[in-house]
This record gives structure tokens, sequence and C-alpha cells, in this order.
């Protein structure tokens, strides 16, 4: 029997059915509600709204918890050796892959590792202090110009092609952007490297002198990267659903996510809490007076890396973070005033009743700039490395909307509240 919800619109009964999730969860199925009662709904932020049924990731807010296709991201981290490639296609194919399958999937990983030399040139008419994020979201949209085949994905070789290419070049694009900032030349992938290796090597290796590189770092950056792999309909992916939703292809789609994710309140907030830390760090302004000016509500300056639209406890990105932060500094032998700094800070706002009462808890951008840090990767660069972790979660949900045979474009309603109508007042009588 389905459950209904009740709607009384004066003295109209509006019966909207009640969808249950796969965990239990129920949302009121709205989508007859302009039909029967001639009203939209009005929810600004979307805070109040499922927009889409999605099997990728499940989080329950309340309880931190985290799942991949139904696994907890915990059980991605305890592994051995953290593997961000099987994670990227669990997301977007459904499931682990097969011994075979991982394999394949690597060899097309290695085959699509290169720049196209038009998209390796466009760095040097870029100014070297271009905004990095920006760099990535332009490039995206030029690997679409250089390599059209990839633009239809109308069977299963074309996606995987094409999310091969994505996936890879990514990398490529993000170190030659740091290459160029630096001045440096550009060091071409490795195919004898694994997915992260390589990106290091990349970033950090010499045309005389290899970047010898540790498993531990290689570790916590494929840790990092599985964190930050899919998060359900967050700002950015729900960007890529957008532009998606009207038929755009996978490129034009992901190059939406970077923009999305480069605001400082979603992706882009890792650089803000490594700028808050090094700040107190410098001494510019303590632990206390930053969480003194997080509450005070005449100070737009807020708690980087605290508070999320959907965690009302520990993130468990940022608990699992916290601990690699400690694991890694502690391996490499390097003591970052920095973690201590951003312990004290969380120290001091779990403590506290405006961070209480509001439910505010560390999120995956209060430690990850740490163990970025730990790995080298500098601070404009770190929400780069956000966008490489999450294209996996981007292309699969892309992917999931795309084969939704119901799938109609994502047009938003409104609430009208400018002129009622008026007319056209020639300039001579303004
Ligand atoms: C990510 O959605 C995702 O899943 C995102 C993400 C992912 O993986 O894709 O998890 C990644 O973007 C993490 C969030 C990174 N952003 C930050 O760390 C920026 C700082 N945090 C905030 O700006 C805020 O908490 C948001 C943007 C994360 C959430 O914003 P909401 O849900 O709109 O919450 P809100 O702004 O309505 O805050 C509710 C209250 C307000 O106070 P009152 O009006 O009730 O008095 O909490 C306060 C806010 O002022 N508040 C903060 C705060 N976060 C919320 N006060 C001080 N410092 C903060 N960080």
């Amino acid at each position: 029997m389905t459950e209904t919800a009740i709607l009384m619109v004066g003295d109209q009964r509006i019966e909207l059915p009640v969808i249950e999730g796969a965990e239990g969860e129920k949302a009121i199925d709205m989508s007859s509600l302009l039909a029967k009662t001639g009203m939209t709904s009005y929810d600004p932020a979307l805070g109040n709204t499922s927009i889409c049924k999605s099997a990728i990731t499940y989080i329950d807010g309340d309880k931190g918890i985290l799942r991949y296709r139904g696994i907890p991201v915990e059980e991605f981290t305890t592994q051995p050796k953290p593997n961000f490639v099987e994670v990227a296609w669990l997301l977007i194919f459904g499931k682990l892959p097969t011994l075979q399958e991982l394999a394949e999937f690597r060899e097309q990983l290695t085959t699509h590792e290169l720049l196209h030399e038009d998209v390796k040139d466009q760095f040097q008419h870029i100014p070297a202090d271009a905004p990095p994020m920006a760099i990535l979201s332009a490039t995206l949209n030029h690997l679409a110009c250089v390599h059209k085949e990839h633009l239809v994905v109308d069977n299963s070789t074309m996606m995987l092609e094409s999310v091969a290419s994505l996936i890879s070049q990514v990398r490529t694009i993000a170190a030659f952007s740091y290459r160029r900032s630096m001045g440096l030349p550009y060091i071409y992938p490795d195919p004898n490297l694994r997915y992260c290796a390589n990106f290091l090597h990349m970033m950090f290796s010499l045309p005389y002198k290899q970047y010898i590189i540790t498993p531990e770092i290689e570790d916590a950056l494929n840790l990092l990267f599985i964190l930050h792999a899919d998060h359900e309909q967050n700002c950015s992916t729900s960007a890529v659903r957008t532009v998606g939703s009207a038929g755009a292809n996978l490129f034009a789609s992901c190059a939406a996510g970077v923009s999305a994710l480069w605001g400082p309140l979603h992706g882009g907030a890792n650089v803000e809490v490594m700028q808050m830390l090094e700040r107190i760090h410098q001494g510019g302004i303590s632990p206390e007076q930053c969480v003194r000016d997080a509450k005070d509500k005449s100070n737009p300056f807020r708690l980087f890396g605290f508070g999320h639209r959907i965690y009302r406890n520990f993130d468990p990105r940022a608990k699992i973070l916290k601990e690699a932060c400690d694991k890694v500094l502690c391996k490499i032998d390097r003591h970052d005033p920095l973690l201590e700094i951003a312990q004290r800070l969380e120290e001091l706002a779990l403590k506290d009743d405006y961070f209480i009462e509001r439910k505010l808890y560390p999120n995956v951008d209060f430690y990850s700039g740490i163990l970025l840090h730990a790995i080298g990767i500098p601070t404009d660069m770190f929400t780069v490395c956000f966008a490489i972790g999450r294209l996996p979660g981007w292309i699969a949900q892309w992917k999931e909307q795309n084969e939704d045979a119901g799938r109609r474009i994502i047009r938003p309603r409104q609430v009208y509240t400018g002129n009622v109508q008026t007319s056209y007042v020639s300039i001579e009588k303004r």
C-alpha cells in the first residue's frame, strides 16, 4: 500500500505519493504538485529537495555514514594499498572491477594519458599565475575540441574511452599547469607508473632527476582521491547533472563541475582552511580569535572546513583524514605545526555552544590541506586535487542520469518578485 502525504490547499485535499529509498529514507513525490494545485514548491537552496534517484552514493548525515555503491568509505581506506582507480571503476560502472577489468582500465588510462600537443601548447598562452581551477575548467573544454570522438558516448566502448581519457588526462592537465606556473619543463607521463605515482612524477620530477615516490606518499594520495571521489548531489555534482540534462557532453558537464567546485564554500574551502591555519601560524590571529570571528554575525569570516549541509555529525572523511595526517607526517618524519593548530581549532569549536547548537563539525576540507601539504602539493593546487578525486563521481552521476530513460532537462521554476506589468518609456521622457 503506497503511503501518501496529504496537502490541504484551501479546501482542496491533495494526495501526494511518498517514495522510499533503499535505506528507508522517504520523500514526498512532488512531480504532480503543479498539475494538481497550480502551485510550485519553494525551496531556495534545495535543502529540502531530492532532485533525482541515484544508486551511486549514500550519505546519512546524522550517523556520519558515507558509502560508495553500498561499501562504507572506511573500507577502502583500511586496505593495505588504497586504490583510487578501482574505486573510480566501482562508482562509474556500479561494481568492483575484476582483475581483467582493472587491467584493461589501467591500459586505457595509459593509452590516454598524453595530452594532445595543441592542448599542451595552450599552456604557453596562459599567464603563469592564472588560477589553476580556471585552467582546469577551460582545458577540459579544450579536450572536447581535440577529442571530438569522445563527445558522443553511444556504447560501452565509447563510454570507457571517454572515461579513461578524462580521468587520465585530468592529471596531466593539472601537472602541466603547475609546471607552467613554476617555469619548469613539462614532464611527460610515464606508462610504467600507476595513477597516483604518475601524477606525482609529472608534478615533481626533473628532466635530469626522477622524483622518488615513497609508498607512504603514494598511498596518501590514493586515500585523498578516494575520499573525494563522490558525495551524492553536492553543488558541483548538481552542476554536472544540470548541464548534462541538456544533452551536453561529458567534457562540458565536468568543466561545469570544476567551476562550481572552485567556490570557497565548496571545494575551494581547502585552500581557505590552509590560509586560515597559516595566518594563525604566522601570528596574525589566535585560534581563539578565529572562533570568535566565525561566531560574530557582523563578521563575514567563517571557520572554513567546518559545517556541512548534510552532516550533523562528524564527516567520516574528516575523521579518516585527521588520522592519516598523523600517520603520514610520522612516517615521513615531518612535523607540521599547522596540524596542531587545526586540532586546537577543532577542540575549541567542538566545545563551543555556537558550533554545538548548529551541529557544525569538521568537514572533508578541514584536514585535507594538511595531507596535501605533506605530500608536497602547493596550496593553490588543493582544489585541483579535489577535482581529480571527484571526477569519477561526476562521471558516474552524469552517466547514471544519461542512462535514465525518463530523464528530462533540469529546469526549476521561481517565485517572481519583480515589477508587475509596466510600459516602455522613451529616453526623452526618462
Ligand atoms: C564541501 O555538499 C557537499 O557534499 C560538499 C562536500 C562534497 O564532498 O562535495 O562535502 C565538499 O563543499 C564541504 C564544505 C566546505 N565548505 C566550507 O568548509 C565552508 C565553511 N562552511 C560553511 O560555509 C557552511 O557550513 C556550508 C557552506 C558548508 C553549509 O552551508 P549551509 O548548509 O547553507 O549552512 P548555513 O550557511 O545555513 O549555516 C547554518 C548556520 C548559520 O548560522 P545561523 O544563521 O543559524 O545563525 O551555521 C552557521 C551559519 O552562519 N555556519 C557557520 C559555519 N557553517 C555554518 N558559522 C561559522 N563558520 C562556519 N563554517
